[in-house]
């Protein structure tokens, strides 16, 4: 109501004084509206006087109301006896039926009768007077004169009644008493200054317990939540991050060192985005580079190679990383490079770039999600164990494996999953156990192996969030309100 507070003036013309609860009645109004618009009145002066009164008053518990409204719990009881009786096993089943039972008991309402079988619970007057529920209606219009004080007592112990304080004004007319507000100046502007107005203005008061607009803050784009859930796994299955801070990486780390020929088509520029500026890089370990060339050109280590002339110009190219398989490559290297060997678990959540044609579930670039366990020995049973316990913690459990390959895995595996929202099995990820060829050459002992295992970010977070197309999700068409409105992610662990 935008002129509650002239219409409160109004009434307030033809009185001596006005209390603010009356008001609220009066205009059918919430008393905190009521309240509001006096607080505007007080704002353009001294207009009224107010003078706090608390007090205290009688209402009735939601359970009071009920019983207000429906009727006592012993009333209950009492009308849901036939007259033939009811088992007392069967009458205790209604809700609220002990302090019923119990009260209708005691008002001399019921007996029971114990004389043939189970108790029998019977009528023991024709009609009652539900006399709680009459007291409770009265209280509610505060009517307490007719109630003797000892039920208010009863009421208030049966916690069908409380007590509450409340505060409300009485208002009278102030010295500044008018019937219209005059509309209070916000800002002082250079226009009042220069003409001297500001002078009979009358300015509002700062509102210094205003409780101010809410404030921007950052949201967290979906795939940024799962990713620290996914995290959160990895750490706590006791793996290390791998530090994946180098998105332009050589052909050396992201192909050579993986055992994939210079031929292979992922090399072409049809696959892998190459950087024109700088094209190369220079610096490799020799010694390493040199295994490197051997075991493609001529083999070793129990393999025959590739059987082809590597070129360091090849080697030298510098790319976008087309996965995160490089990283656990120069990781893999340096461990190699220890003293002496630790088991180890490593991951890395990054970024990965591939020249892909652009559709609903491709992008360029996407998230890869990697993990990888060098110790003795290990078996595929480990890798499949491992990335079972891994993704149990994300809620899968239902995995199938496809033989695959990868140049630098023996054997591998891709993995897929039930999607029971899709009703069908989809692949997650890829796996294996790094060819020797990729790991005798970094110098790693020939009883370790290492398992890995690979998927991406986006296709969890687009199932996770509901999403059948990869450009809602990453890219210029993402809408900012779905950023901000996107729930915390939470994974069925
Ligand atoms: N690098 C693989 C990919 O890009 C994933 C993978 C990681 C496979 C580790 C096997 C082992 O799909």
């Amino acid at each position: 109501m935008a002129n509650l507070p002239e219409k409160i003036l109004q009434e307030l013309s033809t009185k001596q004084s006005l209390n603010t609860l009356d008001l609220a009645q009066v205009f059918n109004e919430d008393h905190q509206k009521i309240i509001g618009a006096l607080k505007s009145i007080q704002a353009n002066g001294e207009l009224v006087n107010a003078e706090v009164i608390s007090k205290t008053s009688l209402e009735l518990t939601s359970e009071g109301t009920e019983i207000a409204e429906t009727g006592s719990h012993e009333a209950k009881i009492f009308n849901s006896i036939p007259d033939a009786g009811i088992k007392q096993a069967e009458l205790m089943k209604l809700p609220n039926a002990k302090v019923g039972f119990s009260k209708a008991m005691s008002s001399g309402w019921i007996q029971v009768d114990k004389s043939g079988g189970p108790p029998l619970v019977k009528k023991k007057v024709d009609s009652i007077d539900d006399v709680v529920k009459t007291h409770l209606t009265a209280i509610k219009s505060g009517q307490l004169s007719n109630i003797p004080d000892a039920k208010l007592q009863e009421y208030k112990k049966r916690k069908l009644t409380q007590q509450v304080v409340v505060k409300s004004f009485d208002l009278t007319k102030g010295p500044e008493f008018s019937l219209t507000l005059n509309k209070l100046e916000t800002d002082l502007t250079s226009e009042m200054l220069l003409s001297g107005s500001w002078k009979s203005l009358k300015f509002k008061d700062y509102n210094l317990n205003a409780k101010g607009s809410q404030l921007d803050c950052g949201y967290l784009h979906p795939l940024l939540k799962v990713r620290s859930e996914f995290r959160q796994i990895f750490l706590e299955m006791g793996f290390a991050e791998m530090p994946t801070n180098n998105f332009i990486e050589n052909s050396f780390w992201n192909f050579d060192a993986l055992f994939q020929p210079q031929q292979h088509p992922a090399r072409d520029a049809h696959d892998t985005f190459f950087i024109s500026n700088p094209r190369t890089s220079s610096k490799f370990p020799e010694e390493y580079l040199e295994k490197v060339k051997n075991v493609h050109s001529k083999g070793g280590y129990g393999s025959l190679g590739y059987g082809y002339d590597w070129k360091i110009e090849e080697a030298e190219k510098n790319l976008l990383r087309t996965h995160t398989t490089a990283v656990s490559a120069r990781m893999l290297y340096a461990l190699a490079q220890e003293k002496e060997f630790k088991p180890s678990k490593f991951f890395s959540i990054d970024r990965v770039f591939r020249n892909e044609t652009l559709d609903a579930t491709h992008l360029a670039e996407f998230h890869q999600v990697e993990g990888v366990i060098a110790d003795y020995n290990l078996t595929l049973g480990d890798l499949i164990g491992v990335f079972t316990e891994f993704f149990k913690k994300l809620g899968i459990t239902e995995l199938e494996f496809k033989p695959a390959f990868n140049p630098y895995t023996e054997p591998s595996m891709e993995i897929f999953c039930f999607h029971p929202g899709l009703n069908k099995w989809i692949e997650i990820g890829n796996s294996g156990i790094f060819r020797p060829e990729m790991l005798l050459p970094m110098g790693l002992p020939e009883d370790v192996k290492v398992i890995a295992w690979g998927l991406s970010l986006e296709r969890p977070t687009m199932i996770k969030y509901g999403y059948n197309n990869i450009r809602d999700l990453v890219g210029p068409k993402v809408d900012l309100q779905m950023i901000q409105s996107s729930p915390v992610c939470r994974l069925d662990k």
